[in-house]
């Protein structure tokens, strides 16, 4: 039977299907996961750890391959995949998987929250009531741009992009997007999207919108001559990775008023949110929620297990990034 390794407590009991199978389970305690130096010395308590199931937050390189030398399966508890070294992994004949598929609808979710909450002041407007600030109904009290019938632009338009699309739908948007592959016709059609080029798509869009992987092409990707070159009064949302955007641009731009709001679900140092970004008022700042729904992330953690039984088992797991 293997020993595993979970960085963290996850989300249901799937876990408790690795114990029924007599599998030994290790799994870090801190909620937040034990991250790459708290692995790697778990991996060298532990010298014959066969599986590891980490999060987005676990920087997965060669040290930590070289604690556990033998590794046979790494389940990255997210769907984006930029805190593994991929080369690594190969080189050391690791199998990868991630959790594509399952949380599309819940990021989208957030997407759209804070779409509607940087547009419409809901987190702000409640810590003006809290702060007992609210003297009534009043004509010009916490205007924002409108949601409704605006232009929507949508960076990446993979599955959770193509989610946002058919969400705003609903609210009659006009849909832009930009993306390495366009979708195709029926799809365009059925989300009522129009394909752009990137810069057309910056430079069209009231809220822009990011669903892009973090790879070398999209770090960066929201630079500030680009976050210029938007319309005035536009709003920024990221619920991607934080180092798609230059932060401190954004800053700039959200405190000169270019930029009217921003909703924020991730960043360039997580934890880490800097000051000058919280200190502003017309930002809302999530603690990056985008897959946090119950059924969601019960169904992220069963995919690990999952795919590390099919390691275990000698069958290929479903998600390979390998
Ligand atoms: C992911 O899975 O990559 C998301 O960022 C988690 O919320």
């Amino acid at each position: 039977m293997a020993t595993i390794l979970v960085s963290s407590p996850l989300a249901g009991d799937a876990v408790q299907g690795l114990r029924q199978r007599g599998h030994e389970v290790v799994q870090g305690e801190p909620a937040e996961g034990l991250g790459h130096d708290g692995l790697i010395a778990e991996l060298e308590r532990h010298p014959g750890t066969e599986a590891m199931i980490c999060l987005l937050t676990d920087r997965i390189d060669e040290q930590v391959l070289a604690a556990g030398r033998s590794l046979r399966a790494v389940a990255n508890c997210a769907v984006g995949i930029d805190n593994l070294d991929l080369q690594a992994l190969r080189a050391r004949g690791v199998v990868a998987t991630n959790t594509p598929g399952v949380l599309t609808d819940a990021t989208a979710d957030l997407a759209f929250a804070l779409i509607l909450d940087a547009c419409r002041n809901v987190t702000l407007g409640d810590r003006v009531v809290r702060a007992g600030q609210w003297r009534g109904w009043a004509p010009t009290l916490l205007l924002g741009p409108r949601v409704s019938g605006s232009v929507l632009g949508i960076v990446g338009f993979g599955r959770i992009g193509q989610a946002v699309a058919r969400r705003a739908r609903g609210f009659g948007m006009r849909v832009l997007y930009s993306s390495p592959r366009r979708a195709s016709p029926e799809l365009e059609r059925e989300l009522g999207a129009s394909f752009v080029s990137l810069d057309e798509l910056i430079g069209s869009s009231e809220i822009l919108t990011l669903h892009c992987p973090l790879t070398p092409a999209t770090r960066g990707l929201l630079s500030r001559e680009r976050m210029l070159s938007m319309r005035k009064g536009a709003v920024v949302v990221n619920t991607a990775r934080g180092a798609c955007v230059d932060e401190a641009a954004l800053v700039e731009l959200l405190r000169s008023g270019h930029l009217a709001a921003a909703g924020l679900d991730v960043y360039d140092r997580e934890p880490h949110v800097s000051d000058a970004l919280k200190s502003l008022p017309n930002v809302v700042l999530a603690p990056h929620l985008g897959s946090a729904d119950r059924p969601t992330r019960e169904r992220m953690a069963q995919m690990c297990i999952d795919s590390v039984l099919a390691v275990l088992e000698g069958r290929t797991p479903e998600h390979v990034v390998t």
